[in-house]
């Protein structure tokens, strides 16, 4: 599955010259797409970050990898990386930006440590990546 938190269901109006100019629906279309047969994808997005800590509970035993993009939540919710720690599926940090060349704030991520890797700066690549990583 993967998880995008808050503000990233702006993509495509959002920040265009940072995060692109594609939503997310029509790039996860083409996404899965890719991998039609064998490989179930989902979505899940949320703005909340209480929404985003159920949604883990929910799916994190019983699922095979999880590819979260967490937004802001990355640089602060040490709730998340709780969640992310209380749970058996694997999850993989992504970003769109390579969040290393921006400001300060965005170098250190509370979750990195409970991630299995991090993946961040190639776009909405980066999703794929992520997917990749738990074929
Ligand atoms: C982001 C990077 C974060 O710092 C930012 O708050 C976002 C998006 C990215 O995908 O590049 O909302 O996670």
């Amino acid at each position: 599955m993967i998880i995008n938190g808050p503000n990233l269901n702006l993509l495509r109006i959002r920040e265009k010259n940072i995060y692109g100019s594609q939503d997310f629906q029509s790039y996860f279309e083409e996404l899965k797409a890719l991998y039609e047969q064998g490989v179930e994808l989902l979505y899940f997005q949320s703005n909340h970050e209480g929404a985003i800590i159920d949604k883990l509970h929910e799916i994190g035993f019983s699922y095979d990898g999880i590819v979260l993009n967490a937004g802001a939540y990355t640089h602060t919710s040490i709730a998340i990386a709780d969640a992310i720690a209380g749970i058996n599926t694997p999850v993989v940090e992504v970003h769109i930006s390579n969040v290393h060349q921006r400001e300060a704030f965005r170098h250190h991520s509370y979750l990195a440590k409970n991630c299995v890797g991090v993946i961040c700066g190639f776009g909405l690549n980066s999703y794929k990546l992520g997917v990749e990583s738990f074929l």
